[in-house]
């Protein structure tokens, strides 16, 4: 692969969004390693430019977590101005920002993920919080619907914990997931173009895999390859390509799923463009799969269309 035949590369990272910082720590690694590679690569962050000094880029490679990067907004922006993208277009980007929508297509489609209701801010002052806990148990995850990072996540194991999850998540949020809670180990797999990697396990002594265990803590265990036999292994990994081609992904991503009590695999979501630090976990799966961190983001650069 030459790597002159990318042209000049504008790598999109930092962005508005809470993820904000995780972002520019992703975008950074990424020019980095692009430069490595010999990549005419250079930081663009839509934050601090004007979105029209893109023009003049021959290709884009995004690390923009969160909303207006990975939403399908930037990507819909990009098409306009005819710039080649990495991951994802602009559907498939929108339905996996939207962990409500996702869950509906699965659901739909037989794929399994765990039971939900749907609170929506205009409505939420007539919820009954009772009824929702007779219907998916306790406890219960509390999510928005369209955020990243464990983000203004709560579990709840009483109603008044859940009122107050619940309210917390609106602040992020008009729509307001809330999700029969999974007791069991936590599983993500990355895609990369048609491959798909080996599957790493995340251990955290925290309640969940929240933002503390997943940016700050040094407790946090990672398994690549992981315990799971060749069997469940290759089930794990073909049910989150499913899930990855059912939101209609291309390029890149990541599949978060969990193991509930029973051994059934429960699918969380899907990152159209998950963390890219050096530690991250699509390049501990890659690195694991045989790619360098400079070949990881070299192939995820050639699939841009
Ligand atoms: N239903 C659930 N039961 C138990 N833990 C959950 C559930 N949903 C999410 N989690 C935990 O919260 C973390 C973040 O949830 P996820 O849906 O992946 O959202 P995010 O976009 O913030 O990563 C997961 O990695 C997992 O540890
Ligand atoms: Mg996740």
């Amino acid at each position: 692969m030459s790597s002159n035949q990318f042209g000049k590369v504008a790598v999109l990272f930092g962005g508005t969004s809470a993820e904000r910082d995780v972002s520019l720590r992703s975008g950074q690694a990424v020019l980095d390693g692009l430069r490595r590679g010999g990549i005419d690569a250079h930081k663009f962050d839509p934050k601090q430019q004007p979105f029209a000094e893109l023009a003049g880029f021959d290709r884009a490679f995004i690390v923009l977590h969160g909303r207006g990067g990975e939403d399908g907004s930037m990507q819909g922006a990009l098409q306009q101005l005819q710039i080649p993208y990495t991951g994802s277009g602009v559907l498939a980007c929108a339905m996996a920002m939207d962990k409500v929508r996702t869950k509906l297509l699965w659901a739909g489609m037989g794929l399994p993920t765990a039971n939900f209701e749907v609170i929506d801010k205009h409505t939420f002052s007539q919820t009954d919080c009772a009824a929702i806990i007779a219907r998916l148990g306790l406890p219960v995850m509390v999510k928005p619907a369209n955020e990243g990072s464990s983000v203004g996540m709560a579990k709840a194991t009483t109603d008044a914990e859940l009122q107050q999850a619940i309210e917390a998540a609106l602040q992020y949020d008009d729509s307001v997931l809330v999700e029969a809670w999974i007791n069991g180990p936590e599983y993500t797999v990355a895609v990369i173009g048609d491959e798909v990697m080996p599957a790493i396990q995340m251990e955290t002594d925290n309640d969940f895999y929240d933002y503390q265990a997943k940016y700050q803590s040094t407790e946090t265990r990672y398994h690549c390859p992981c315990d799971l036999s060749a069997d469940d292994e290759q089930a794990l990994r073909r049910l989150a390509h499913r899930a990855f081609k059912s939101l209609g992904c291309q390029g890149w991503g990541r599949v978060d799923v969990m193991r509930d009590e029973a051994g059934q695999w429960q699918l969380l979501e899907v990152n159209t463009v998950p963390g890219m630090t050096e530690t991250s976990l699509v390049p501990k799966a890659a690195k694991v799969a045989g790619y360098s961190f400079e070949q990881l983001v070299l192939t995820i650069l050639a699939m841009a269309k």
